[in-house]
């Protein structure tokens, strides 16, 4: 896709940096009943008065900010997907936007964070940010978060890298990313990289030389905002054949398998996904495991029993990769393999 560059004349001043902020709830926009309670609502405040907690960013940008939805990311849908990457495409196509950030909950946000690398250009940064403590709880941490993004985003050395995650004072990239812990405010790791950059809104430290990924911007999202169906099937001991079954026989365009260790599965399950496999479903094998990889043919026949591996993909990344090659008419398996094996 034609897209302008990232460097306008006089836009390595960070000073003068225009960003877009596009809100979509989480935790970060979340209230709880009191400062020291642990119940919450996740996407209760707006995105005005997310800026206003961050203080006086005009040294690193000026900014502009929607709200595109007000949501608990577990809400995350296609169709607000598809308002994302409208937007954002319109601001830089447009330039109206040297840079966008976009707020979201930690729950989905490495999901998010993936699909719009697949289908966005690593042109202009786009930086999505999220919190662990909701916005009025002791030490809520979505302000620094917040005020870390704009430095991020707002940084001469950050076109050209693709869709980031900032949590903490840490940035990952969009292929990397996953939320590790339920309980601490640096939630995030990495692999098969960790973080690409230390950030905080006094300094910037990228931790890694960028790269020209392949995948960047290869897929288009829909227009109707809806991807093909794709299920994951979770891998455990003692796995009963009726559900696998029923999973199997639902109408669904695939499935990934979460698979166990390096993505494997009981024997009866190989069978019945074997079986859907040559009659057309198509199957993608990833491992369950935090940092964890399926190579293909490393424990069993990869390409006899017609299955993808998901390489160092997570079975959630794993589906949203299915669901956009599918999308875009790609489903032969050794074009298939290629493109996991590139990650
Ligand atoms: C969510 O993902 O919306 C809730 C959890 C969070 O943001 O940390």
């Amino acid at each position: 896709m034609p897209w302008p560059g990232p460097a306008r004349g006089g836009r390595e001043d960070a000073m003068s940096t225009r960003i877009l902020v596009l809100a979509t709830g989480g935790t970060i926009a979340g209230q709880a009943d009191n400062s020291a309670s642990a119940r919450y609502v996740a996407g209760e405040l707006g995105i005005d008065q997310l800026l206003a907690s961050v203080g006086d960013f005009s040294r690193h940008a000026t900014i502009a900010a929607e709200q595109i939805a007000n949501i608990g990311s577990e809400d995350m849908s296609g169709p607000i997907w598809g308002k994302l990457l409208q937007r954002i495409g319109d601001a830089f196509e447009n330039d109206t936007a040297d840079a966008v950030i976009v707020t979201h909950g930690t729950d989905t946000i490495e999901e998010t964070a993936f699909l719009l690398d697949l289908a966005l250009p690593a042109g202009r940064p786009v930086v999505l940010v999220a919190a662990m403590r909701p916005a009025n709880a002791l030490g809520a941490d979505g302000p620094r978060n917040l005020a870390n993004a704009i430095r991020l985003a707002a940084d001469p050395g950050s076109p050209r890298r693709g869709v980031m995650v900032v949590l903490g004072d840490f940035a990952y990239a969009a292929r990397d990313v996953s939320k590790a812990t339920t309980v601490n405010v640096e939630a995030f790791r990495g692999f098969p990289h960790g973080p690409i950059a230390q950030v905080q809104a006094s300094a910037l430290r990228f931790l890694t030389a960028g790269d020209e990924a392949a995948w960047r911007g290869r897929y288009a999202f829909p227009h109707h905002g809806q991807l093909p169906p794709v299920a994951i099937l979770h891998a455990h001991a003692n796995m009963d054949d009726p559900s696998v079954h029923a999973m199997l026989s639902c109408g669904l365009a695939g499935v990934v398998l979460a698979g166990l260790g390096h993505g494997n599965a009981p024997k009866q399950v190989y069978q019945a996904l074997a079986s859907a496999s040559a009659a057309g479903l198509m199957v993608v094998r990833a491992s369950q495991v935090g940092e964890g990889a399926a190579p293909h043919g490393m424990e069993i026949d990869d390409k006899a029993l017609g299955f993808i591996a998901g390489s160092v993909l997570s079975p959630r990344k794993c589906r949203i990769l299915l669901q956009m090659l599918l999308a875009n008419g790609i489903r032969a398996h050794a074009e298939c393999q290629r493109v996991f094996d590139q990650f």
